[in-house]
């Protein structure tokens, strides 16, 4: 683990002159895309909003996202890859589980939110128009009223950009295509230049966001990609922000041991290096770390997945999973590294298993007598980590005290940095995505015929 550090540290130094290079004409061929500008955009964030308040992009971002809440009850968000799965990993970490379920009271006016945009399924796109459209009948009524944020950075992604044109076609069939609601509803999210950018801005939509040049887009959930989604959900955007912001001041300032950052990357990437242990498995121990997962198993995969080389991460949940995976685990190949995510406080109220009269306990529960749900989780993880050790399977555990904005900001910026770490470590660029482009564009073609 010491030998590592040399090497880890110079990799360390290497991501901070990336920030240098950034803005400058001097990016060698061989980190092109430089998409470094991820690192300290949420302490730029926080300092800008310091310094201009409503006039800083945050409180743009706030403003925005406080008209959406008042003015609809149902959120749509269109984007796919890095521009959906972050935020869907902010949805399902911090917010209600049963969020779309609830009444607007309940929701405390937050919409009810739908992800589209993210794939060609006829039936999911066709199943949400309807629903958007039979509530249709009274655009007054709060509860029946939508909007809609389309996010791409590149603005010319086809399942997005289709997904765009069907939702955008039923908004302003409701509306109008000439009313306010249909400018001031619709929220593009998208970058400085391109299709989308051209397109919104000859049709005056009242807010657009930016996503900037240097950031990519598995790196953007810290750009308006997530935070504004976030911020119409009611999230706590500068939570969130100085979460992210302080996990890279550790990075950068703190020593092996102490720093996240450098003791993940050296704990997975030692295991592959000396033990051939090329799979990644995050184990979360919740329901609600599942959107997390699969968002960091998309930062991997298309980040490291390259010239051959790159671990492959899979995400499971857990106890679920321990009844499906959980015997290739225990017992299959011995290439994989388990790293759980744990969550030591829930965020609702432990619940105790009740305890029935002697006569029906036939489940044989009463044993349980004053345990809650929490200590049950508690005994599968130190039973599972057990079995996996006397297997000789290595475990790695990432404790979260709990699932809040600052935490999970904490997290994701970690996982990030990681990624671009290991990346820098074993001379990969884990900016860019080419082998993504193969398949687009045979899909042009055969559109095209
Ligand atoms: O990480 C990436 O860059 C990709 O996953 C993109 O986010 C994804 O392909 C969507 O691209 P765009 O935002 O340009 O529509």
């Amino acid at each position: 683990y010491e030998t590592l550090q040399p090497d880890l540290i110079a990799a360390r130094e290497e991501m901070l002159q990336d920030l240098e290079l950034l803005g400058t004409d001097q990016i060698p061929a061989s980190k092109q895309p430089l998409d470094a500008g991820f690192q300290n955009l949420p302490q730029q964030l926080l300092d800008e909003y310091e310094a201009k308040k409503e006039e800083s992009l945050l409180g743009r971002i706030e403003a925005k996202a406080q008209e959406l809440r008042e003015q609809s009850d149902r959120f749509v968000v269109l984007g796919i890859g890095g521009s959906y799965m972050g935020m869907r990993a902010l949805f399902e970490a911090v917010c209600h589980p049963l969020h779309n379920e609830l009444t607007r009271e309940q929701r405390q006016g937050v919409p009810r939110l739908y992800f589209e945009g993210n794939n060609v399924d006829n039936d999911s796109i066709s199943a949400l128009r309807e629903l958007l459209q039979t509530s249709c009948e009274d655009p007054s009524d709060i509860l029946q009223r939508w909007s809609l944020t389309v996010i791409s950075k590149s603005g010319g992604t086809l399942e997005t950009a289709v997904g765009f044109r069907l939702f955008r076609e039923a908004l302003e069939a409701y509306y109008g295509a000439d009313s306010e609601e249909s400018r001031s509803l619709v929220v593009p999210i998208t970058g400085l230049e391109g299709k989308l950018r051209n397109f919104s801005n000859e049709k005056g939509y009242s807010g657009v966001f930016p996503i900037p040049d240097n950031v990519g887009g598995r790196f953007s959930v810290f750009t308006a990609v997530g935070l504004f989604p976030a911020a119409v959900m009611g999230l706590d955007l500068k939570q969130l922000l100085q979460g992210a912001a302080d996990m890279t001041h550790r990075f950068i300032s703190q020593p092996m041991g102490d720093n996240p950052v450098l003791d993940y990357t050296a704990t997975c990437h030692l295991f592959e290096r000396e033990k051939n242990v090329s799979i990644r498995i995050l184990s979360t121990w919740g329901k609600r770390l599942e959107a997390l997962g699969l968002w960091y198993d998309q930062l991997l995969a298309e980040s490291l997945g390259k010239e051959e080389k790159g671990a492959t991460p899979l995400t499971v949940v857990n106890t679920r999973d321990l009844h499906s995976r959980g015997q290739q685990h225990q017992e299959g190949a011995l290439d994989k590294l388990i790293t759980n995510v744990i969550v030591e406080r829930a965020a609702i109220d432990p619940i105790a298993v009740p305890v029935v009269p002697e006569n029906e306990n036939q489940d044989q529960l009463n044993k349980l007598q004053g345990k809650t749900i929490p200590d049950i989780l508690s005994a599968a993880i130190e039973g599972t980590n057990q079995a996996y050790s006397d297997a000789n399977r290595p475990t790695a555990d990432l404790i979260l005290p709990c699932l809040d904005e600052y935490t999970v900001g904490q997290t994701l910026q970690m996982l990030m940095l990681a990624t671009v770490l290991e990346g820098r470590l074993i001379n990969i660029n884990p900016y860019g995505q080419p082998g993504v482009e193969a398949y687009k564009k045979n899909m042009q073609e055969v559109l095209n015929r």
